[in-house]
């Protein structure tokens, strides 16, 4: 089956969905996505999304507080222009029908809180659902709008290029669209687009233990990447310092915002140890309390330390964190009279397809925003709530670029061959993906995690490419399932992630690394960029 339209979205977080609806008013809109619409990163997002909207703030200490918690890698430019664009961003969230939490002395105000790395209270949020309030608000806007067509349960395999179609290497490559396995009914739809945007957000699940959905397995990155397009940073991957320490909790995430309100992290004989660590002590930047957690874990052979609030009346946290205190209550925990138990967990991909100041990647037509870009806004490190910040702002900002290709002197649709899946057989052999899905997971929790080594990621490269051996065989002799898409795509960003990591022999931000503890100005002072994959057909 053939499908067109003018533009292609794959994602619906905030990115994928504010993107949608800005062009709508010029071109048909496919929205594809991998599951139910709103089974994304930013349904998951508690803390916030950082903008300047007080009279005390300023639009530079918000960027200073951007550069300092990136460990100075960060592009200026592009972080100027982010936090100068965060109140109109707030602006657009809030005519699109998103509520964000008022104060209760003035009800005028929108309420601020305050995370990790921030110096001013600057942060809007909906209580402890922010992310769920603004999905909830653009998932409505997007099914009223006519002009959109959502396609939920569609999983994109494989981007189609100019290179692609014509069997060869181009020196200046396009995105015509993608390949999607329709899950439901088990077949691949050739999406023929004019630009192609991935918003497909984030990769916690090349990780055991992560607090991200289960759809973040790093589709867009992967899918870019072998399409030829470069990525950069892919080392920075940033673990969340607290998530819930609980067999069955699925590393559920106990926001930075808690701490932002005053909690304090404790060993289990009630030790405080964050100001050991850093001058900002439980607010210190998100690497610095996620290394500190990881070093008294390990030093007082600890399996979690403890998340305290108590000092705060049990009204004020009902009320303030509904969905952590319930949630917390449901495993056992009252968190309005004990601590909670955390540990940290993987979060958010700081790194991912270089964009550039306008989210257009170095396909000609093909656009990345959200998590699965690399803008230059996080550098090593990602400032709490700049997250949702930077998807919608670079949404806006794509969206403004892509009324180019609307008219577009050449071919937009050219002959694109369908899907070939002639050979493939059903595999019975699905121990293949679940045997290599969770050696991916350990092998990058264990040796390229928190604390690195050369040798940890020697190591982790070669075992990851013997498991790529095998999912390749698998690939390209049998029917493709989504669980194979997924798998295929981690073991892509692992080796990804590890071949960034080797390339920095300096610690910086979230990247730390036992054989090179320093950070180097001189020599790392720069992006890692890792070029796009050689065009590979089938053999
Ligand atoms: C949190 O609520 O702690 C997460 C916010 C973020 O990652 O920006």
């Amino acid at each position: 089956m053939k499908m067109t339209a003018d533009f292609l979205v794959i994602g619906s977080g905030i990115a994928g969905l504010s993107y949608a609806l800005k062009v709508a008013e010029q071109g048909s809109v496919a929205l594809v996505t991998k599951r139910e619409i709103d089974i994304t990163a930013t349904s998951l997002a508690q803390g916030g999304i950082a903008a300047v909207s007080s009279e005390t703030d300023s639009l530079k200490s918000h960027a200073e507080d951007t550069m300092v918690a990136g460990a100075y890698l960060s592009h200026p430019d592009i972080v100027d222009m982010v936090v100068s664009a965060g109140p109109q961003a707030i602006k657009n969230l809030i005519d699109w029908g998103t509520r964000f939490s008022k104060r209760e002395d003035t009800p005028d105000e929108y309420d601020l809180t305050r995370e990790g790395g921030h110096s001013h209270r600057r942060i809007l949020h909906a209580k402890d659902a922010t992310g769920k309030e603004i999905e909830r608000a653009l998932v409505e806007e997007v099914r009223n709008h006519s002009n959109i067509t959502v396609y939920e349960q569609h999983i994109a395999v494989d981007l189609i290029t100019e290179a692609k179609i014509q069997k060869r290497k181009l020196d200046k490559n396009r995105c015509l669209g993608a390949y999607i396995l329709d899950t439901a009914r088990n077949e691949i739809v050739t999406f023929g687009a004019k630009v192609t945007v991935l918003a497909t957000g984030g990769a916690g699940k090349v990780y055991l233990y992560t607090c991200n959905p289960d759809i973040a397995t790093g589709d867009g990155v992967a899918i870019a990447w072998r399409a030829g397009a470069k990525v950069a940073n892919m080392e920075f991957m940033q673990f969340h310092p607290t998530t819930l320490y609980h067999p069955h909790a699925k590393s559920f995430l106990i926001s930075e915002a808690v701490r932002g309100e005053g909690a304090i992290l404790r060993r289990r004989d009630g030790y405080a140890f964050m100001p050991d660590y850093h001058h900002q002590r439980d607010l210190a930047p998100r690497d610095i309390v996620a290394r500190a957690i990881d070093n008294e874990m390990k030093t007082q052979g600890d399996d979690c330390v403890f998340l305290d609030i108590t000092h705060k009346s049990a009204d004020y946290i009902r009320d303030r964190f509904p969905t952590i205190y319930q949630t917390c209550l449901d495993y056992g925990i009252d968190m309005t009279s004990q601590g909670i138990p955390v540990v940290p967990a993987a979060h958010y991909l700081c790194g991912g397809i270089q964009v550039n100041e306008w989210g257009e990647t170095c396909l000609e037509q093909l656009f990345a925003i959200g998590e699965v870009a690399s803008t230059g806004l996080h550098g090593a490190n990602r400032l709490a709530s700049n997250s949702l910040l930077e998807g919608i702002v670079f949404a806006d900002r794509a969206a403004t670029r892509s009324q180019h290709y609307l008219a577009h002197p050449t071919d937009p649709y050219p002959q694109i061959e369908p899907w070939d899946s002639s050979g493939a057989t059903k595999s019975n052999e699905g121990v293949v993906v679940s045997h290599n899905w969770d050696e991916i997971r350990r092998t990058m929790w264990n040796y390229v995690g928190i604390v690195r080594s050369d040798k940890r990621l020697r190591w982790a490269l070669s075992r990851i490419h013997l498991i790529q051996e095998e999912i390749d065989d698998h690939y390209w002799n049998y029917q493709i399932t989504s669980d194979l898409v997924e798998l295929r795509n981690i073991a892509t960003v692992a080796e990804l992630i590890i071949k960034s990591a080797q390339l920095r022999h300096e610690s910086r931000g979230l990247h730390y690394t036992l054989d090179h503890p320093k950070r180097d100005d001189r020599r790392f002072r720069h992006d890692t960029v890792i070029p796009g994959a050689e065009l590979k057909l089938k053999p």
